[in-house]
């Protein structure tokens, strides 16, 4: 040694100490309880995109809880909860969120609970910019079908550079005042309908920024030092890969990278520290709000599964579509996201089919394509190749072995794995925290 630093070797840097979880449908895949099953294990339970659309469902002993914008590791007590700069942030809702989490039992957030001060801020004007781009989309019959949570226009005045970050609001209180105004304006030019009352907001405002202080840190530094120290990291990826602005099925989609780019960018971590990425995938698949939907299925087996599964929006409410599970679908997720491994979920749901389907392909205008269509119109007309399996008519709720499955559901599963070419680690058997098989 000379004194000088020493340079790090590329094996050093590549510590995979980051364990990623991914929707690999269209959301509500049950990211939630996955989370919470390896949250406690995790030093570190981070989100990287998205904002309060997300609605992450995690049952401990009975009690639901709802997690929008905190990630669901909140509740294990020993690992702390990241919110990076790649969330937007609404900060009634995340004060709120806190608040009805606190009354079912969370406790010490406050030491816990860490967000990055490059985290752009979403405003009611936002949310309200949100319902009126979608009132005028559907008088064109162009609605989305957005959570109305404020998350398009919030990324867009990040794109467009006049967004305002929680770093803003710690600063001095005059420029973000003069921020703000300017956001106003921006947005009453738009919508001139827009109401806004500005001594209000930012009275408002200046209690937050009280609030948030202790809470707030430079997350990049933060993570950083962390994983050198060998922290376990997680990441809880919200909204999913066919809702990702760029790989999606634009324009319905979600405006972050719920793809596993996001997770770089919404934390400020390296690629190369990333280890397990996990997929996790309904037995079938869901779709809440428009756009196209390949297997959605409009009969009676699309009811039972809206009914069986409960399939109702966590944030919104709304009934959310069912169809069969999609694996060409799956396998064009698997390679913008490069599962390690996958989380089935939900297997439970499809226990009284007498048979179950498998989308293998698509045929675009009487054609087998080999390619996910990036233009909607062309993905509301494919028709889906099926795969038709036996059902297995058994109840898999009591199973907490791979072996104690009935033959058919192995089979299943199996296919799955063998189509999508990645094991399958995990099946969800039920809601609750221990309704999981976990294959070794
Ligand atoms: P997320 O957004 O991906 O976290 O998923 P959501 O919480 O929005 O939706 C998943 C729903 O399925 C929630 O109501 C979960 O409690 C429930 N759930 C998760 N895994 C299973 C499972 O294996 N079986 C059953 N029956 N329900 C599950
Ligand atoms: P989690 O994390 C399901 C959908 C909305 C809408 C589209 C755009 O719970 O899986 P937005 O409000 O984001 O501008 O809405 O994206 N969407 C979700 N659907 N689960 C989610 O999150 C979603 N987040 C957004 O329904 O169609
Ligand atoms: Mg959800």
């Amino acid at each position: 040694m000379n004194g000088s630093p020493r340079k790090k070797s590329r094996s050093e840097l590549s510590e995979k100490k980051v364990t990623v979880i991914l929707g690999a449908q269209w959301g509500d895949e049950g990211k939630g309880k996955v989370v919470d099953l390896l949250a406690s294990t995790a030093d570190l339970v981070c989100r990287c995109q998205g904002g309060n659309n997300a609605g992450h469902t995690v049952v401990v002993n009975g009690v639901e809880y709802d997690f929008h914008l905190l990630p669901s590791g909140i509740i294990q007590p020993n690992a702390k909860s990241i919110i990076g700069n790649g969330v937007v942030i609404h900060l009634p809702g995340l004060f709120e969120e806190l608040e009805k989490n606190e009354k079912k039992g969370l406790k010490n957030w406050e030491d816990r609970l860490i967000i990055s001060d490059r985290a752009h801020l979403v405003f009611d004007l936002h949310q309200n910019v949100d319902g009126l781009q979608e009132q005028e989309n559907n008088k064109k019959g162009q609605g989305l079908g957005t959570t109305k949570k404020g998350i398009g226009p919030t990324y867009s005045s990040k794109a467009t550079r006049n967004g305002i970050r929680v770093g803003d609001l710690l600063g001095d209180f005059e420029q973000f005042a003069e921020k703000f105004k300017a956001l106003v304006n921006i947005h009453q030019r738009m919508f001139p309908s827009l109401k806004v009352d500005i001594d209000s907001e930012l009275q408002r405002y200046q209690k937050f920024a009280i609030k948030i202080k202790p809470l707030v840190y430079d997350t990049v530094s933060f993570l950083d030092k962390n994983i050198k120290e060998g922290k376990r990291v997680l990441v809880e990826g919200a909204n999913a890969a066919m809702l990702d602005i760029d790989f999606g099925t634009y324009p319905y989609v979600t405006s972050s990278n719920c793809t596993v780019g996001g997770v770089c960018t919404g934390l400020g971590i390296s690629p190369m520290r990333i280890g397990e990425v996990i997929g996790v995938v309904k037995a079938y698949t869901t779709r809440v709000g428009d756009g196209p939907f390949p297997t959605e299925l409009k009969d009676k087996v699309g009811e039972l599964m809206q009914e069986r599964g409960f399939e109702f929006g966590v944030t919104t409410k709304r009934k959310r579509r069912c169809g069969w599970l999609d694996v060409f679908l799956l396998q064009y997720t698997h390679k913008i996201n490069g599962y390690t491994s996958l989380c089935v979920t939900k297997l439970d749901i499809l226990d009284t089919l007498p048979e179950v389907k498998l989308a293998t392909g698509y045929k675009l205008n009487g054609k087998k394509i080999n390619y996910m269509p990036a233009n909607a119109s062309d993905l509301g007309k494919v028709e889906p190749e099926y795969l038709t399996m036996p059902g297995w008519q058994t109840s898999t709720e009591e199973v907490r072995y791979f072996s104690d499955l009935p033959e058919n559901a192995k089979k299943y599963i199996k296919k799955i794995e063998e189509l999508v070419e990645v094991p399958v680690k995990w099946i969800g058997v039920g809601k609750s925290r221990d309704s999981i098989i976990t294959i070794n």
